[in-house]
């Protein structure tokens, strides 16, 4: 049964553990055996065409959405804004005359993006729905719609909605980048990608015992931790510090690592952890020498390194992937660290306090 628990003692871990399987059921079912996406051409054509896309999610869509921004800026040469639902009236973005929406929602009933929708749809604007579920007032309401086959998601602190986001997101920032002729089939090979991060996962899973220890050796009794990086690890630390914050209560902070020094240094104490996610090569030494700027501050540092940039010292090592899809295999240690956090404060890791798995008001 997809919704039982079997063995786990918590449907978070479960969902953290099938995240391997959701990245080749998404390469299998969006691409065929030569690597070529098997996507909907009206769909790849209508985001072609596009002068600008918009992506609007929540929560952890919103973080999925930001790494979004990367690939398909990256793949399609198109310009990218990700937006919070809840914000979009109020920024009240400057359009363009062609735009594209995509709306990350793992339930596809958040109120704040279902908001933004209906909008864009008064506008007339194109509009695709990622989602886990199918017939979801999101996914009815646009255009299209491309599923995240990763089954149903339990566990409040979303997992492999995320994982699956992004993966779906480098299927199709490929599959418009080939029809724009800005990507080969051979710049980014996704199917062989996306195998490669179900391998990279699974060998972070098989040391959860390890990042078990990490959790009670520096976050189970700390008031206060910070995860930091560059670029797109910047926008994993903020995924990373979500996942510590809602389950485990820790009060956390995803930052830019050369932002850090600007003002909120000063929180750093005698023991505050702060990891450092390192997985570009462009950024690793920086993040590194802002590591060692909170280390001599009294910080516990650690870092979630990328193999091809380890140092002897690294504390987690995560296995070498394209660049642009690290965050597949750089938040899975995060996800964990949390877990366990949460586990061994003896918290509901499932159901923490004061948050819905889905927030059907505004
Ligand atoms: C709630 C959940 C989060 C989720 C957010 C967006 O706040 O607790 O885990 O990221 O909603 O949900 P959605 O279903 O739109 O992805």
């Amino acid at each position: 049964e997809e919704t039982d628990k079997g063995p786990y003692p918590y449907y978070m871990l479960k969902e953290v553990d099938e995240q391997p399987n959701v990245m080749r059921k998404l390469a299998s079912t969006y691409t065929d055996e030569s690597g070529k996406d098997t996507l909907d051409p009206e769909l790849v054509d209508a985001i072609k065409s596009a002068d600008r896309i918009h992506i609007v999610g929540a929560g952890t869509s919103y973080h999925a959405g930001l790494v979004g921004k990367k690939m398909f800026e990256k793949l399609t040469h198109i310009p990218t804004e990700v937006h919070v639902a809840s914000e979009f009236a109020y920024d009240d973005p400057l359009l363009t005359k062609n735009p594209f929406f995509i709306f990350l929602s793992q339930s596809g009933e958040t109120a704040d993006s279902r908001e933004v929708l209906v909008n864009v749809n008064a506008r007339g604007f194109k509009s695709l729905t990622i989602t886990n579920v199918a017939n979801s007032t999101l996914s009815r309401e646009a255009n299209y719609t491309l599923l995240l086959h990763a089954g149903p998601e339990i566990s409040v602190a979303s997992t492999k909605a995320y994982t699956a986001q992004i993966a779906v997101e480098a299927i199709l920032a490929k599959a418009v980048g080939m029809a724009k002729e800005q990507v080969t089939a051979e710049d980014f090979d996704v199917r062989q990608q996306l195998g490669l991060a179900a391998t990279g996962m699974q060998a972070i899973i098989d040391e959860k015992e390890t990042i078990e220890d990490l959790a009670k050796e520096y976050f189970v009794n700390a008031t206060r931790a910070f995860y930091i990086g560059r670029g797109i690890d910047q926008t994993v630390s903020l995924e990373s510090a979500l996942k510590l914050k809602e389950i485990s209560y820790v009060q956390a902070e995803g930052f830019a690592s050369g932002e850090l020094k600007h003002g909120t240094i000063a929180l750093i104490e005698e023991g505050t952890p702060v990891v450092g996610i390192i997985t570009q090569a462009k950024t690793a030494g920086l993040t590194r020498s802002n590591l060692q700027e909170t280390l001599s501050r009294g910080a516990q540092t650690l870092t979630i390194a990328r193999n091809g940039l380890k140092k002897d010292d690294d504390t987690i090592i995560i296995p070498d992937i394209d660049e642009m899809i690290t965050p597949l295999l750089s938040v899975v240690p995060a996800q964990l660290l949390a877990y366990y956090t949460s586990l061994n404060k003896g918290l509901d890791v499932d159901r923490p306090r004061n948050l819905a798995k889905s927030v059907t008001v505004e």
